[in-house]
C-alpha cells in the first residue's frame, strides 16, 4: 500500500497534525472528549453541530447499529451558546466548530460567538432536522448565502454537503461561489429500519442518516464528482476505517478525511490508521490527491 508523509502545511486553512479529523457528531459534545480524541491521534476535531438555540434532540431510539454501519436521528441536540465556554480550554488546537441555522442570518449569529474556532464547518446536510441541514442545504442559493455570511468572520469555512441530492456538484459549486475554503463530502445517507415485531419504525424520528462502511463507495463517488467540479480542497467523509480507505479517498480528490462511525468499533482508530498510513520516506499526500482522475 502507498504510504504518505505527515502534512507540512495547513490543509484548507487549518494546521492539522495529520490528514484525519474526528467527524462532527461523534464524541464532539464536550471539550474533554474533543481533547481526548486529539490525544488519541486525531489530526483535528470537528465539534457536534451548534445552533442558534439549545435543542434536546429527537426522542429515542436515536442511534441503531445496522449491517455495515449506523443509522442516527439525534435531531441536532446541542447547548447552543453555552458551548463557547466548553471549548475555550482548546484555544490554539485544530478545533473546527460545526454550526447550523435555519437561515443565513442564524449561521452568521452562531459563527459570531466562536472567536477561538480554527475554522467553521457549515452543517447544510443533516438529513433529518426540519428546517435545518439538508432541508436548506439542497438549495444552492441558500448554501451560497450561508457561506458568504460566515466568511465575513475571517476564518476558514468548510461546507458539509448532503449526498441526498441529484447533483452534489451544483451544491458544491454554490458553496465555492460563496467563498468556501473547502467542501466536506459527505454527511449521512437518508435511511430507516422497521421492527417486524413491533410493526413500527425503529427510530424515534422514523428515519435518520446512514453512516459507516456501507456509505464509503457513495462518499468516494461524491468526492470524485466534486473534484471535477470545484477548485477548492475537499475533505472526504463517510465510512473510512482503514489506511487504504484514506488513500482511496485521496485518489478520488480528498486533501484530508474525517472519521466518525469507525470510532464506534475502536476509539484508537486514528493511531491505528496512522501506523499504516504514514512513513518517513512516504510520498507527499499532494502527489496522490486526485490521481485517479483520467
Ligand atoms: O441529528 C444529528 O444531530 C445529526 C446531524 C447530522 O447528521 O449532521
Amino acid at each position: 500500500m502507498i504510504q504518505i508523509k505527515l502534512p507540512e502545511e495547513e490543509i484548507a486553512g487549518v494546521p492539522l497534525k495529520n490528514h484525519m479529523l474526528l467527524a462532527a457528531g461523534i464524541l464532539g459534545t464536550t471539550g474533554a472528549s474533543l481533547k481526548r480524541m486529539l490525544a488519541l491521534g486525531a489530526g483535528g476535531v470537528v465539534t457536534k453541530s451548534i445552533g442558534p438555540n439549545p435543542i434536546p434532540g429527537h426522542h429515542g431510539p436515536a442511534l441503531i447499529p445496522v449491517d455495515c454501519g449506523l443509522i442516527n436521528a439525534m435531531g441536532l441536540p446541542n447547548p447552543s451558546k453555552d458551548f463557547v465556554e466548553e471549548i475555550s480550554p482548546l484555544k490554539g488546537e485544530p478545533v473546527v466548530v460545526s454550526i447550523f441555522g435555519g437561515t443565513p442570518a442564524e449561521f452568521g449569529e452562531v459563527a459570531s460567538w466562536f472567536s477561538n474556532a480554527a475554522a467553521f464547518e457549515l452543517n447544510l446536510s443533516c438529513p433529518h432536522a426540519e428546517g435545518y441541514g439538508a432541508a436548506i442545504g439542497v438549495d444552492p442559493r441558500i448554501v451560497q448565502e450561508c457561506t458568504e455570511i460566515v466568511k465575513t468572520y475571517n476564518k476558514p469555512v468548510w461546507v458539509k454537503l448532503t449526498p441526498n441530492v441529484t447533483d452534489i456538484k451544483m451544491i458544491g459549486k454554490a458553496a465555492e461561489k460563496g467563498g468556501a475554503d473547502a467542501l466536506v463530502a459527505i454527511n449521512t445517507v437518508k435511511a430507516m429500519r422497521i421492527s417486524t415485531e413491533l410493526c413500527r419504525p425503529v427510530l424515534g424520528n422514523v428515519f435518520g442518516g446512514l453512516s459507516g462502511k456501507a456509505v464509503f463507495p457513495i462518499a468516494v463517488r461524491s468526492v470524485y464528482d466534486l473534484y471535477e467540479a470545484v477548485g477548492i480542497p475537499i475533505i472526504g467523509c463517510g465510512g473510512i476505517t482503514t489506511a487504504d480507505n484514506v488513500v482511496e479517498m485521496m485518489m478520488a480528490g480528498a486533501s484530508a478525511v474525517e472519521i466518525g462511525s469507525a470510532i464506534y468499533d475502536s476509539v484508537n482508530v486514528f493511531s491505528e490508521i496512522a501506523a499504516d498510513l504514514y512513513a518517513e520516506d512516504g510520498i507527499p499526500a499532494e502527489e496522490i490527491v486526485g490521481c485517479a482522475h483520467v
